[in-house]
């Protein structure tokens, strides 16, 4: 049985990592430039790009158009540091505020309660250890990369497509990978898939139960 389940579920893998590798055969991204002027609704007269609606695409599932949340490193008033997520919602139950999001000093910002300095326009970024690039903020000094936010545009069979995707370093397919602790309760952060994002155990490009998607950036 438990071989048969291990099985099962590696062949689920399988299946979806060809799906999701031959729907984005024919993507590739177009840099719109490192600034806040590569954001959509900059304004150049206050440098800033703002509001931005920051949000889950072509996952192919039900999480397209969630938008993110912080999910703090320590669970109330946290500061330091932290991963913006995506969190289920229980139906019936409203789905959470999402975090105002800007750009401005060249960087992505969330408005978050950052603890003792304060609610904040924090800078967001994609780092961690390798393998772990995290959309989030703070994020204590591991080993690179640590990624600054970049937008882009996907061309799709040489087709330049209109919206503006968050990436870096030319990538912009993300990991979704879900967690479910007693202290946070459930939620998905996102991986950015880089050169060396490959799962470190098991050598495979994707986390068990992960799934990929992009991050799109519209004026809001
Ligand atoms: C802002 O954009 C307008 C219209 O595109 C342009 O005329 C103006 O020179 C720009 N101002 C600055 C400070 O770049
Ligand atoms: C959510 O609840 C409504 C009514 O309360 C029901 O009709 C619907 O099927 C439910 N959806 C899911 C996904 O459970
Ligand atoms: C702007 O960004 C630079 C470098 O990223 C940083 O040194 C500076 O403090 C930032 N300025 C503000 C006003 O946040
Ligand atoms: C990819 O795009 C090329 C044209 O740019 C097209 O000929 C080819 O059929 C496309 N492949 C797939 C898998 O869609
Ligand atoms: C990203 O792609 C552009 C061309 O579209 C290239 O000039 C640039 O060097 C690439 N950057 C990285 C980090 O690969
Ligand atoms: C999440 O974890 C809690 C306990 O930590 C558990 O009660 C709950 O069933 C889990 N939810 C899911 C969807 O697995």
């Amino acid at each position: 049985m438990g071989n048969l389940r291990t099985y099962l579920s590696e062949a689920l893998v399988a299946i979806s990592l060809a799906c999701s590798i031959s729907a984005a055969a024919n993507v590739t991204v177009l840099p719109l430039g490192s600034g806040c002027a590569s954001f959509p609704g900059y304004d150049n007269t206050t440098g800033i790009a703002g509001p931005l609606h920051v949000a889950v695409d072509s996952t192919g599932g039900e999480f397209d158009g969630f938008q993110f949340v912080p999910q703090f490193s320590t669970a109330v008033g946290g500061g330091a540091w932290g991963f913006m997520v995506i969190r289920p919602v229980a139906n019936g139950t409203a789905a959470p505020e999402p975090s105002p999001m800007q750009c401005a000093n060249d960087t992505l910002q969330a408005y978050l309660d950052m603890g003792f300095v304060g609610v904040r326009w924090q800078n967001l970024i994609a780092a961690g250890t390798p393998a772990e690039s995290v959309f989030g903020f703070g994020l204590p000094d591991l080993p690179d990369p640590n990624y600054h936010l970049e937008t882009y545009q996907h061309v799709v069979d040489g087709e330049i497509q209109p919206d503006a995707y968050l990436g870096a370093v030319n990538i912009t397919t993300w990991g979704f990978n879900y967690q479910n602790f007693t202290e946070t309760g459930e939620y998905y952060f996102a991986r950015l898939l880089d050169h060396n994002s490959n799962n470190l155990a098991t050598g495979e490009p994707l986390n068990p139960g992960e799934f990929t998607g992009y991050i799109k950036v519209t004026a809001a």
